[in-house]
């Protein structure tokens, strides 16, 4: 792997981070994959002492709806490059009044029945999920840093979209969790199986349907996004900043 880089940190942007124009030195390195493509080449540069490998979750025009994001590849390749941990950004909806659209959440922990993806396919290996603690630890100080008002916890659910979940669905999840999403079990789940540590922070991009009155569109996830993608950037350098 013939890069000047070499990173020891994975960024994997959700919807609305899709530039790593922070990284200085930047290069892009094609990275092929036993499990086919990733959703672009690796971005690799450096900010202060972290060296760094980027990725946009649903490729630079987010043409790669959720379902079909190949999260395989995706942290196949963050490990073939050497990367040590691996932060993410996520885009989610509330299931709680109390969790405001705005606001951005560091789950502790979730849960995701339904589809999971795993390296293990021929061989009988379980993993025990986990969300790293450490890594949490420096996006919530990283947050504070950057004046962003982050919330310590919290269950994500996940679900396959691409669609929204029915108000039934929404009703039921908001026994178990507190804000829905469809890409961060997966990842967390296939970062484990690699041994990479990892967490992520998520913008509350809107409240789940029925949980408010107003009905709930996609541009209006889309907006707030768009809104969130600077304060992101922001704990993102906050975070780097911090290297160890
Ligand atoms: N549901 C699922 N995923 C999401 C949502 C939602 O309401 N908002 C942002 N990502």
């Amino acid at each position: 792997m013939g890069s000047r880089v070499k990173p020891r940190l994975g960024i994997i942007g959700g919807s609305g981070l899709y530039e790593s124009e922070f990284l200085e030195a930047q290069e892009t390195l094609d990275v092929v994959t036993p499990y086919g493509k990733p959703s672009a080449p690796l971005e690799m540069g450096k900010f202060g002492k972290e060296q760094v490998a980027f990725m946009p979750r649903h490729a630079p025009e987010h043409s790669i709806p959720p379902h079909r994001i190949n999260h395989l590849a995706n942290l196949w390749a963050m490990k073939e490059v050497g990367v040590e941990r691996v932060v993410t950004t996520s885009s989610v909806g509330s299931l709680k009044l109390e969790i405001r659209p705005g606001e951005f959440i560091i789950p502790d922990d979730y849960l995701s029945p339904w589809n999971i993806p795993t390296y293990h396919d021929e061989e009988v290996v379980h993993v025990t999920p986990k969300l790293d603690p450490s890594l949490r630890v420096r996006l919530l100080e990283s947050a504070q840093k950057a004046g962003v008002q982050a919330r310590d916890g919290g269950v994500y659910i996940q679900t396959i979209g691409p669609r929204l979940e029915t108000v039934a669905e929404i009703r039921m999840f908001r026994e178990f969790g507190d804000v829905v999403g469809m890409t961060m079990a997966s990842e967390a789940t296939l970062a484990r199986e690699l041994d990479l540590p990892y967490a992520s922070i998520c913008t509350i991009d809107n409240y789940c349907h029925g949980v408010v009155d107003e009905p709930l569109a996609y541009a209006e996830i889309v907006s707030v996004q768009r809104e969130k993608a600077d304060d992101l950037t922001r704990v993102l350098h906050a975070f780097l900043e911090a290297a160890p």
